[in-house]
């Protein structure tokens, strides 16, 4: 059994899409918050999951907060740390500290669009298609080893809410897929790139995300 630490900031929709995939040989261990009002927690807690808050309004500089969070983390000892919506930046060590075993979600095709307000640029920039990546996280902000991604296109009309909502629906699919490969040992760092063993992948090349076997469920 994978124990799974996920941190959120806010919503956490993607850590809902985690915990209802229900994968298994994982367990959900606990779910943590940068910040007391995150509404995502009641989700965790109502689902019998372990949640606490470490506030980075409390500590006097990143360090501390890092160190503080990777002592609430440690207490769960995971093998997989996700970053679910978690706004905070996390200074190198954090990072060094999880290397290999911590994911996070990113709301474009990157390298495209690192950083916030993607939907927005991606609109402005015109791009006909836009959408989502999981990756593992290396120091630099929103770059690492690419485990999936998920195109949508770019529709006339399109505002920033239709076009995010549109990336979420696709974010709420692969980020289950990206942490059910790692809980089956089928993702490989090979430098800056992830294999994945057994991948799935269409007659069109896309990969095709594992259908959620849980009643109800379907991401
Ligand atoms: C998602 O779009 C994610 O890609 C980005 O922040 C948003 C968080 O949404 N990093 P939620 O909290 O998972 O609902």
């Amino acid at each position: 059994m994978k124990s799974i630490v996920i941190l959120i900031s806010g919503r956490g929709s993607n850590m809902e899409a985690i915990v209802r995939a229900a994968i298994p040989g994982a367990r959900i261990a606990a779910v943590i918050s940068n910040r007391p009002d995150a509404s995502g927690l009641a989700f965790a807690a109502a689902h019998g999951i372990a949640t606490s808050v470490v506030d980075h309004k409390a500590f006097a500089d990143r360090e501390a907060f890092d160190a503080a969070l990777a002592e609430a983390i440690d207490a769960h000892r995971p093998d997989l740390v996700v970053l679910a919506g978690f706004m905070r930046v996390l200074g190198d060590g954090f990072v060094r500290r999880y290397e290999g075993r911590l994911m996070n979600i990113h709301p474009s095709l990157l390298p495209a669009f690192p950083g916030l307000h993607t939907h927005r640029r991606a609109l402005r920039a015109g791009v006909r298609v836009h959408g989502a990546t999981v990756h593992f996280v290396t120091p630099a902000l929103d770059s690492g080893p690419m485990v999936i991604q998920a195109v949508v296109p770019v529709l006339p009309g399109d505002d920033e809410a239709a076009l995010a909502a549109r990336v979420l629906a696709q974010e709420h699919r692969i980020y289950p897929q990206a942490v059910r490969w790692f809980v089956e040992d089928r993702l490989t760092i090979a430098g800056e790139q992830v294999r994945v063993r057994d991948e799935a992948a269409s007659a069109a090349g896309w990969t095709v995300p594992a259908l959620d076997p849980s009643p109800g469920g379907g991401c």
